[in-house]
């Protein structure tokens, strides 16, 4: 019989040590040790569950290629929803919803259980942060209070299981949120990560074996005091995030993870008082706070998975008081934003040695693509200058330290989508094949960040010459 034995696990990455320290070996972040059993019975116990050896059972051995089951998908009819899936949510599989407390996640699956459950599938929604009296106040307030979810505020993995044992499996099962939970199988306080691995072993394995799609619930804290979803991310079939900036309405609905689809797709929602609303045409949404011609702003035209997504990059650069500048930005990469500037001043004169740098993405969305870099450096030389960019142009191209700028994918989505929205003039990368440029009528094809420089600075003497 194993004898019980503690051990310290890091509630930020899930080292686990034999002795208490001040800081993990494993990611480096200082007090995040913290004391807990190990699990009894091997439930997401790892190398150190303890149990007693079993002879093995031989498993059927099989080949690479042979008849695939297509795997059967439970479509919600929220679009975007569906879209961040992949299509739909997989039977017998488990998906993470991670997202900051109040973002909006128990809303989302409010509203998908209620239209899946309106289409006949069996949905039970288990919730262990709110009594079943809040849950009806939030269906009521989305007008999803008639649909028929089956709901339970229970925390324990065990009578879960019981409860949905009765009559027909359900087709989706909610579990809000995985931190709540808490099984007999491990000894430690629900939310530490021996907990939480184990609670999501035990639903994992019972999707597997009954067809179930799981959704788990997971909140992402910063300080890595409770268990964060990040633990469960690799032992689940997809992970999305949902994801917003204080003070904006909109909820992006992130894919990171999907052994069933693809990852970098998104779902764009805005929070209304009667719940999430879908945003089927994201560039007029980050467009929407535009103002007319202003120095400073340049229309980025980006990739989103495989959704082209306009976005206004505001920069505002302003004389510095003497000693260091300042250079503050908001949705980008701030690292590439001083290779954005050192290229400017290398390679074309422009200096801001002299200047406090803000930069801005409207709306408080955020860019990860590097293709930004020539709309940034647009939106940059326009502000320092004080000639504004004309207003039917969008911009997209990474910039090299050698101040040349690169081909980026998908150039004729991008002209697909800015014509569409009525933008007549791009500012691109030169490509191989000239087919991609036939989407705007007027591209600009600079070899060089000089080059548009040069146009940028030049429009003050063509609109003189008007
Ligand atoms: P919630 O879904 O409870 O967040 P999470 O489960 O991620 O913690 O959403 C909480 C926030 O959403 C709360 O601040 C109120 C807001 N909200 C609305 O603005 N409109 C609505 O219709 C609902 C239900 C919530
Ligand atoms: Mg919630």
């Amino acid at each position: 019989m194993a004898k019980a034995r503690s051990q310290f696990v890091c509630q930020s990455c899930g080292t686990v040590h034999t002795r208490w320290a001040g800081k993990c070996d494993g990611c480096g972040e200082w007090n995040t040790l913290v004391e807990e059993g190990t699990t009894s019975g091997g439930i997401g116990g790892g190398p150190s569950g303890l149990r007693s050896a079993r002879k093995g059972r031989p498993v059927a051995l099989t080949t690479l290629s042979g008849e695939i089951e297509e795997a059967p998908r439970i479509v919600s009819g929220i679009g975007e929803l569906d879209r961040a899936t992949g299509g739909g949510f997989v039977r017998g599989s488990a998906l993470l919803v991670g997202g900051d407390p109040g973002i909006g996640k128990s809303t989302l699956l409010t509203q998908a259980a209620a239209a899946l459950a309106g289409k006949g599938h069996r949905v039970v929604y288990v919730s262990g942060e709110e009594a079943v009296a809040q849950i009806r106040l939030r269906a009521q307030r989305l007008g999803a209070d008639t649909a028929p979810v089956e709901l339970a505020a229970e925390t324990n993995v065990e009578d879960i299981l019981a409860t949905i044992a009765d009559g027909r499996r359900p087709d989706l099962l909610i579990l809000d949120s995985i931190q709540t939970l808490w099984t007999d199988m491990a000894d430690s306080a629900p939310g530490t990560v021996t907990q939480v691995r184990a609670c999501a072993q035990a639903m994992i394995r019972h999707a597997k074996s009954t067809g179930t799609a799981v959704v788990l619930v997971g909140h992402v804290t910063k300080e890595g005091q409770i268990a964060g979803p990040r633990v469960v991310e690799h032992m689940v079939d997809g992970v999305l995030y949902f994801e917003g900036e204080g003070g904006h309405h909109y909820r992006i609905l992130r894919t990171v993870k999907n052994r069933f689809g693809p990852t970098d797709e998104i779902g764009v929602f805005e929070m209304s008082d009667r719940g999430l609303r879908e945003v089927p045409n994201p560039s007029e949404l980050f467009l929407g706070e535009r103002s007319a011609a202003a120095p400073g702003a340049a229309v980025f035209a980006g990739i989103e998975g495989t959704r082209p997504v306009l976005v206004e990059i505001q920069a505002l650069v302003a004389p510095a008081p003497p000693g260091s500048p300042r250079r503050a930005v908001v949705g980008w990469d701030s690292a590439r934003l001083s290779m954005v500037l050192a290229v400017l001043e290398a390679h074309c004169g422009v200096r801001f040695s002299q200047h406090d740098v803000y930069l801005n993405v409207a709306g408080g969305y955020r860019i990860a693509e590097p293709a930004a870099d020539l709309a940034v450096a647009a939106a940059l030389v326009s502000s320092l200058t004080g000639l504004a960019l004309p207003v039917d142009c969008v911009y997209f191209g990474e910039i090299s330290l050698s101040g040349a700028i690169r081909p980026v994918a998908h150039a004729q989505q991008r002209l697909k989508e800015a014509e569409k929205l009525g933008f007549s003039q791009a500012v691109m990368p030169a490509s191989g094949d000239d087919k991609s440029v036939q989407g705007a009528r007027r591209a600009f094809q600079p070899a060089t960040l000089s080059d548009l420089v040069a146009r940028i600075a030049g429009s003050r003497a063509r609109d003189a010459a008007d």
